[in-house]
């Protein structure tokens, strides 16, 4: 199904989830796994690999540059490196539909081509910020024309890039990521600062690839000129997608669910710490490390929330799992405070806004604030909510059926395809009554 479709999801009050399930892989590491291998000297062997609509995206624009690629079958995805300088121009303009860490990455490792590219996104992309990866790579060199600093982004060819110590006004990974990839082109050395740890995905899998990558605290360096070696890539399922479970579970009475392989990073598991806070149930089993990247199975059983004020160091390692984590503030008893959560303002849509709107249409006391929002937990009613055709508004308020008080109508689904194309069957699997109507 096409993102563009309209679609929209009816979701039943009541029930609990129960069962074991694998998410889809991560969507992060999925990503990478596409821009590195492609970089890389020889065959990489990806498995686990997310086929949904954002990675997908990614693995398009590959081979619209000239990569083979084989696969995706079953996760499985083969891909032919070309080596750090073997990229070829495509033949027209790249779109990227809804995924910001494709147009983010891309521009950096594109900046340092012999090529042009214009790069271009559906109505969401094409309304988000850039210059916090153009303005950089400017200072690096590189020439890009943006439509007042959103996409269309057009990069030039033929750029001289110079390595530059860089301190993030933001903490993002997509930015720190797409200095990192343009850093590999850049003569001498790239250093980035960070205000506080992101998601370290890039980092690993550069180093899994024999890529010399310096992390000294909150500054990474990285120097141009070296080379990737292809190697096989297990993609862990997504946290971010099995947090919708967790979070179900959590708000469920009797739920008890198990998510197997999901990715356990470091940089990503706020949501586990933030539920933990509110009282939640949740055990870990099964650690291992594949690929350089720490895994485990995930146990949550039904206990009951009380509301936290949220720590903010734990803001940017829980930062795509907010929309869910506001469903169980609306279920725990008391008040839940977050702050320093301005980012969630400019993701695939503005996540406080879209989320204190739908809370409030279902009767749940929400405010949002410049840089949060502050739940009052109490009882979820019934309605029609707007997703805005963000996967991750979407699927939260799916999850939020199982505490309401009637049905609830989710409007523009369709983009969950872009992150959890098997939501909705996983979804009835382990015990939500949700279905979707194609409109
Ligand atoms: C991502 C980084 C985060 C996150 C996004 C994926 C990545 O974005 O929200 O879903 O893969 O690097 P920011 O860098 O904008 O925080």
């Amino acid at each position: 199904m096409s993102s563009e479709h309209k679609c929209f999801y009816l979701v039943q009050p009541g029930g609990r989830l129960q069962g074991q399930i694998r998410v889809p892989g991560d969507k992060s590491i999925s990503h990478r796994s596409i821009m590195l291998g492609s970089l890389a000297e020889g065959i990489t062997e990806i498995t686990g690999f997310l086929e949904g609509e954002d990675a997908l995206a990614t693995l398009a624009s590959f081979r619209a540059m000239g990569v083979q690629i084989d696969g995706p079958k079953e996760g499985k995805v083969t891909v032919h490196g070309v080596g750090m300088h073997g990229l070829k121009a495509a033949e027209k303009e790249v779109y990227l539909g809804n995924s910001g860490t494709s147009i983010r990455l891309l521009s950096g490792l594109l900046a340092g081509q012999k090529f042009a590219t214009t790069l271009t996104g559906d109505k969401s992309l094409s309304g988000r910020p850039m210059r916090r990866v153009t303005d950089p790579l400017v200072q690096m060199g590189a020439h890009i024309d943006s439509q007042e600093g959103k996409p269309p982004l057009i990069i030039k060819a033929g750029n001289k890039l110079k390595g530059i110590t860089y301190k993030l006004p933001m903490a993002s990974a997509q930015v720190k990521s797409c200095l990192l990839l343009a850093g590999l082109y850049a003569e001498g050395k790239t250093t980035v600062i960070e205000p506080a740890p992101t998601r370290d995905h890039t980092e690993r899998m550069l180093v899994g690839m024999g890529y010399k990558v310096d992390i000294q605290g909150d500054t990474v360096t990285v120097e141009g000129g070296g080379k990737l070696t292809a190697t096989s890539i297990d993609v862990p399922a997504d946290i971010s997608s099995a947090t919708f479970f967790m979070v179900g579970a959590a708000i469920s009475e009797g739920s008890d669910i198990t998510l197997t392989h999901v990715g356990i990073n470091p940089t990503r598991v706020g949501v586990i710490n933030i539920l933990r806070l509110m009282g939640a149930d949740i055990s870990l089993s099964n650690e291992s490390i594949t690929g350089g990247e720490p895994v485990a199975d995930i146990r949550i059983r039904y206990a009951p929330l009380k509301g936290i004020d949220i720590p903010v160091d734990q803001v940017p390692l829980a930062i795509d799992e907010f929309p869910a984590l506001f469903i169980a503030a609306a279920c725990a008893e008391g008040k839940t405070v977050l702050t320093g959560a301005e980012e969630l303002r400019v993701k695939e849509s503005d996540r406080i806004q879209a989320m204190a709107d739908g809370l409030q249409i279902l009767d749940v006391d929400a405010e949002s604030t410049t840089d949060g929002i502050v739940i009052y937990g109490g009882p979820i009613g019934s309605g029609e909510v707007e997703s805005h055709g963000d996967h991750r508004i979407a699927m939260s308020f799916a999850i939020a059926g199982l505490q309401a008080g009637g049905t609830i109508q989710i409007n523009d689904c369709a983009n969950v395809a872009t992150s959890f194309p098997n939501f909705v069957d996983l979804a009835n699997e382990v015990g939500l009554i949700l279905e979707q109507i194609d409109g």
